[in-house]
């Protein structure tokens, strides 16, 4: 049996299943209801049952009964027992997501090509860190230093973070990543970071533009476009040298057949010989230029290397492409 969730605020409507909670039906649709532990322990998932009713498999010590006499709830922990209408707030954009340090275990340790890594790291299972697709976080290192990386997942798989890790020559971090870093390694972690993430409000089409490891954060936004089956248009460009550096093309090519909505164009700067590459070649940000040479009705996500970011800020500004329709996230070095 399903039940409807209306949110009284937005109007956004999501089912729930039988034996779900109201949190885990709003993640898995892509509605950003606030949350903490997702555990019934801190609160932060707390709102308003308007009308219907709620159950919960036990007690809470973060729902008093004062707040049960006015209507309050767990939605973490809260099973309709009807269609409900709620009040909660709802994330749209980064600022209302709190930032948290967390420890975190390296689960997942694979190379994915010559210079990148791909890393699964395994959160606390009573901590979560909520974030919207397409964020960052920062790797805390025991030096008091920082090392930002992209999240490449989306937050209805929230129970871990995934990373696509680039080698940097000389490169202290990225160099131990490679060299001695050990599965059930521990960590902290601090985020989530960064406003790259869907604005949500638009209609517009979205062209999203990957550079090298850039890929990350815009696999992570393309996961949570298709959960949240949102209606938009993506058109997916990624670029890179070599063949081999598209290092998850096949996935890339995946979500086209998922939703017909979705293209894919890969585009190489510099393809080798036994590539024997017949696809588009050149600066990505160029390719996008060709097929869409006025953007004035477009919003652009890009991501990757500081060059290509701003190259294309220049380039599509020219084509018409409107200040605020350009999101981006250069994948600078941090300072020290
Ligand atoms: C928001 C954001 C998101 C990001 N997401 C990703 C991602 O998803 N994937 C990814 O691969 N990367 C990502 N990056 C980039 C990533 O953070 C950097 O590549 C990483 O911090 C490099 O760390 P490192 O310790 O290996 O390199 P560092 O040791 O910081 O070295 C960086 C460079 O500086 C040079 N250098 C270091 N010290 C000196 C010195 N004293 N004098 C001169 N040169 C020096 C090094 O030779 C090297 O070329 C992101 C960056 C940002 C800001
Ligand atoms: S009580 Fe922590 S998310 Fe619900």
């Amino acid at each position: 049996m399903t039940n409807r969730v209306k949110i009284e605020t937005t109007g956004h409507e999501f089912t729930v299943n039988s034996d779900e909670s109201v949190l885990d039906a709003a993640i898995r649709q892509g509605i950003h209801l606030p949350y903490g532990c997702r555990n019934g322990k801190c609160g932060k998932c707390k709102g308003k049952v308007v009308q219907g009713e709620v159950k919960y498999d036990e007690e809470l010590a973060a729902l008093s009964e004062a707040d049960k006499a006015i209507g309050m709830a767990l939605f973490c922990q809260a099973k309709p027992l009807t269609d409900l209408v709620i009040e909660s707030r709802e994330a749209e954009t980064a600022r209302d997501i709190p930032v948290v340090k967390l420890p975190c275990r390296l689960e997942v340790l694979e190379k994915l090509n010559h210079d990148v890594m791909y890393l699964k790291l395994k959160l606390p299972e009573t901590e979560r860190m909520q974030f919207l697709a397409g964020q960052y976080i920062d790797f805390l290192l025991p030096d008091g230093k920082h090392r930002s990386f992209s999240i490449a997942n989306a937050p209805h798989n929230d129970d871990c973070i995934e990373l696509h890790i680039r080698h940097i020559a000389d490169g202290k971090f990225t160099t131990g990543v490679f060299a001695n870093m050990k599965v059930k390694q521990m960590f902290r972690i601090e985020g989530p970071h960064g406003n790259f993430y869907i604005r949500e409000k638009s209609n517009k089409p979205m062209i999203f533009m990957a550079g090298g490891t850039g890929f990350a954060p815009i696999k992570g936004m393309v996961e949570h476009a298709l959960n949240a089956k949102m209606e938009r248009p993506i058109h997916i460009y990624w670029g890179a040298r070599a063949l081999e550096d598209l290092y998850m093309d096949s996935e890339a090519q995946k979500f086209t057949k998922l939703n017909p909505l979705i293209k894919y164009t890969p585009v190489l700067s510099n393809p080798k010989d036994e590539d024997n590459w017949q696809g588009r070649t050149g600066y990505v940000h160029e390719a996008i230029l060709q097929d869409y040479p006025d953007l004035s009705n477009y919003e652009v996500y890009g991501a990757g290397p500081p060059a290509m970011v701003y190259a294309a800020e220049d380039a599509f500004a020219a084509a018409g492409l409107e200040k605020e329709n350009y999101i981006s996230d250069a994948f600078e070095f941090n300072k020290d």
